[in-house]
C-alpha cells in the first residue's frame, strides 16, 4: 500500500496553500488533525475535509504525514510550535525558498513547492509543476501527494533553493511590478482600470503561450527584436518622463536605470549566439 493512503494526513496552518492542497486531496486520503492558531479557522477547514480541528494549546499527537502550510518566516519555529506533540511523522512544507532541512531531520522532511500563484483554496493543481527536494522517505511521500493531486514534479538541488526561488520571483513577481507600470501608463492615457488589467493580462497570457511553445529568443517580439531603434529611443524619453524615480543612472552605460537595463537584457536575448 502507498505511504499516503496508509497514513493519516495532518495539516498545520490553515493558509492558502495548505487549504488548497487539502481540497485537492479531499476524498483521496484520510485526514487526521487540522491545526491552527485559531480554533475557528481549524474547524472551518476541518469540517470541509473531514478532519479533527485543534489549536496549539490543546492535547494531541501528530502521527503520519504532516503538511506544514506555514509562512516562510515561521517555518523555522515549526519545531517549537508543535513541541511535545509529534510522534512518527513525515513532514512536508511548501516553501520554494527554504530547504526541507529547516524542519528537524527526525521528521523525515521534504518540500514540495507549487509553481503557481495560489490565491485561494479553489486552485486546481492539475498539471502544475512542483519543485521537490528532501530526504529519501520524505521525497517518496511528496511525489505520491503530487501524483494524487494530478501535478507533475522535478527535483530541485537542496543547496540551490535560494537560486531556484529567485528564478520564480523574477518571472512571477517582477512581471507584476512591470505590469503596474503599464497600468499607470494606461490610466494616464485615459483607459479605465478594467480595460487596463484586461490588456495587461492578455499580453502576459500571449507571451506565456509563446514561451511555452518557443525558445525565449523566438518568443520575444517588439521593437528590440525588430531592430526599430528609433522607437526604442523615443520610448526611452517617454519612460524617463513617466517614471523619473526609476530613471536614475545605474552605471555609466545605463543612464536611464530600469529602461536601459531592460533594453540591454533584450539585446542579450537577440544577440545570443
Ligand atoms: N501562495 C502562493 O502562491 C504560494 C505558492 C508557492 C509556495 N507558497 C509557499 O507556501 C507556504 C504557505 O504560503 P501561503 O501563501 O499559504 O501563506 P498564508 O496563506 O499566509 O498561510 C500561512 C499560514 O501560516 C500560519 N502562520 C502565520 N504566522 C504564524 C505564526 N506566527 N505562528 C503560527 N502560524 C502562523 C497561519 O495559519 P493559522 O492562521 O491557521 O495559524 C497562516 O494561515 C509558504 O512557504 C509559501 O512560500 C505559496
Amino acid at each position: 500500500m502507498s505511504e499516503v493512503f496508509a497514513q493519516l494526513v495532518n495539516v498545520v496552518g490553515t493558509g492558502k496553500v495548505s487549504s488548497a492542497i487539502s481540497h485537492n486531496l479531499l476524498g483521496k486520503v484520510r485526514f487526521g488533525y487540522v491545526l491552527s492558531r485559531e480554533f475557528e479557522k481549524a474547524k472551518s477547514l476541518a469540517e470541509r475535509i473531514g478532519a479533527t480541528p485543534v489549536t496549539y494549546s490543546q492535547d494531541f499527537l501528530l502521527n503520519g504525514i504532516v503538511l506544514f502550510g506555514l509562512s516562510d518566516s515561521v517555518l523555522k519555529d515549526a519545531e517549537t510550535l508543535v513541541n511535545g506533540k509529534v510522534g512518527e511523522i513525515t513532514a512536508i512544507h511548501f516553501s520554494g525558498f527554504h530547504p526541507s532541512q529547516i524542519l528537524p531531520r527526525s521528521w523525515n522532511p521534504a518540500s514540495m513547492h507549487p509553481n503557481c500563484a495560489v490565491a485561494d483554496e479553489n486552485v486546481s493543481f492539475k498539471d502544475v509543476l512542483f519543485g521537490l527536494e528532501g530526504c529519501d522517505s520524505g521525497l517518496e511521500v511528496a511525489k505520491e501527494i503530487v501524483d494524487i493531486i494530478g501535478g507533475r514534479y522535478f527535483i530541485v538541488p537542496t543547496d540551490k533553493k535560494v537560486l531556484y526561488h529567485l528564478a520564480a520571483v523574477i518571472s512571477s513577481n517582477f512581471t507584476v511590478g512591470l505590469a503596474s507600470l503599464s497600468e499607470k501608463i494606461y490610466e494616464e492615457i485615459g483607459l479605465d482600470e478594467k480595460t487596463a488589467r484586461e490588456l495587461i493580462s492578455h499580453l502576459l497570457q500571449t507571451v506565456g503561450d509563446n514561451i511555452s511553445k518557443f525558445p525565449i529568443d523566438v518568443a520575444l517580439t517588439g521593437p528590440v527584436k525588430r531592430g526599430d531603434w528609433k522607437v526604442v529611443e523615443m520610448e526611452r524619453a517617454a519612460f524617463i518622463e513617466q517614471f523619473p524615480q526609476f530613471s536614475k543612472p545605474f552605471s555609466s552605460s545605463h543612464d536611464c536605470g530600469l529602461y536601459d537595463i531592460f533594453i540591454d537584457i533584450l539585446k542579450d536575448i537577440i544577440n545570443k549566439p
